[in-house]
């Protein structure tokens, strides 16, 4: 297991690969930086579906309280981890396959009605990220603000381009 700290941890993030984590780890950046705790594990849900089973009800009692899920291919992980925890579950489908990421992207975002899942770009860790973040923030003022903060700050990089002197 990868933690970004000791602290408690909030945010479970698991891939299906070690081929994956480079977006995991995208995805724990961007919320280190929120100052929100994450853990990332790499559990196929059809290599190993008793690991994954163990962990989901582990993180649950451990007190984390949403999932990213990260996958490509039939890319069915973020369907199975939702199956079995009614906390929020963020898919995030990652390239390759026969149409480059648009397979996976395709079975995260359909997902029949009864167990959804939010679904991100193909790759997309750093929004699963920040998605995650918005759902802890409706508890946590001060997250919320860092947040906000940190819209701010992206806006301001973009009015201090060169290219929008004057505006
Ligand atoms: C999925 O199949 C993984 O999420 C990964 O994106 C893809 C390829 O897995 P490996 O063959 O690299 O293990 O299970």
């Amino acid at each position: 297991m990868t933690t970004s700290s000791d602290a408690q941890v909030q945010v479970g993030i698991v891939v299906g690969s070690r081929s994956d984590i480079a977006a995991a780890e995208r995805a724990m950046a961007v919320l280190d930086d929120l100052g929100v705790e994450s853990e990332i594990r790499v559990i196929s849900a059809h290599r190993a579906p008793d690991l994954l089973t163990r962990f989901i009800a582990g993180a649950e009692g451990r007190g984390i309280r949403v999932f990213i899920a990260i996958a490509g291919l039939a890319a069915h992980l973020p369907g199975v981890v939702a199956s079995q925890t009614t906390r929020p579950v963020i898919g995030v489908p990652m390239a390759g396959g026969v149409s480059d990421g648009l397979d996976a992207l395709l079975a995260i975002v359909q997902m029949p009605k009864g167990v959804p899942v939010a679904t991100v770009g193909v790759g997309n860790g750093e929004n699963a990220a920040l998605l995650a973040a918005s759902m802890l923030a409706v508890g946590d003022a001060e997250l919320g603000g860092r947040l906000a903060a940190r819209r701010a700050s992206q806006a301001e990089a973009i009015a201090a381009d060169p290219a929008n002197e004057g505006l």
